[in-house]
């Protein structure tokens, strides 16, 4: 798949494509590159945003310079070119991301990821450029970089291969593999740890047990 961040801050994301399970997924042949908004701004002065109109605090990105930076990308219209790839805005009021837009985002082929910074975008860069608005949480960030950043690794961890241990993302917090649940705890060495021991099952070598005991545990924490 293909992911292109718009964003102001292009080297923010030099630190995330080095990631392990990032480059994982650019050695499969997958893509993510950050595109520079400012950089076909056709403002003078790599001007890239504007006072709002009705007035009020802070400054809106406007819709014009979005549609260039998409336009230049793709070599084509984005509006006429709309629906071929999923373009989301990342803002505070859009969709809340969860596994299963992770999951629907992770089988697209292109996926544009939009990072708003000051006030955020004019509405019609939701309403008619964008194909999504997706928050990564009921909170607001200084800007959407943290957050292309969460929904892209949210995503490319579920790209077969990209974790380098297959079953990883199977059996996790939130699969269909466990109803939807939160997965179940994890122990490790040492089996004592100041007084606190590990769960009796997970060391009887008794698979059935192990694997009733987890799902009852998952399950648990759904409540
Ligand atoms: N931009 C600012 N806050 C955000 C959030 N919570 N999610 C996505 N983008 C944002």
């Amino acid at each position: 798949m293909k992911i292109d961040v718009f964003t102001l801050f292009p080297s923010w994301f030099g630190w995330f494509l080095e990631q392990r399970h990032v480059r994982n997924a650019l050695e499969l042949g997958h893509q993510v590159e950050a595109v520079d908004l400012r950089a076909t701004t056709p403002l003078n002065a790599g001007q890239v945003d504007d006072t709002p109109y009705g007035g009020g605090a802070g400054m809106v990105i406007r819709v014009d310079v979005v549609e260039a930076a998409l336009r230049a990308r793709w070599g084509s219209d984005p509006i006429e070119g709309r629906g071929s790839r999923r373009v989301i805005a990342l803002a505070a009021g859009g969709r809340q991301l969860d596994e299963a837009l992770a999951e629907e985002l992770a089988a697209e082929d292109e996926v544009a990821l939009l990072c708003g910074r000051y006030e955020g975008f004019d509405e019609r860069v939701h309403e008619h450029l964008a194909t999504d608005v997706v928050s990564i949480g009921p909170y607001v960030l200084a800007g959407g970089e943290l957050a292309a950043m969460v929904v892209s690794d949210a995503v490319l961890r579920k790209l077969p291969g990209a974790l380098g241990h297959e079953d990883s993302a199977v059996e996790e917090s939130f699969s269909q593999a466990l109803g939807g649940a939160p997965e179940y705890p994890h122990y490790t060495r040492p089996a004592e740890w100041r007084g606190q021991g590990v769960p009796d099952v997970l060391v009887s070598g008794d698979h059935g047990r192990v694997r009733e005991w987890r799902l009852e545990q998952s399950r648990r924490r759904l409540r």
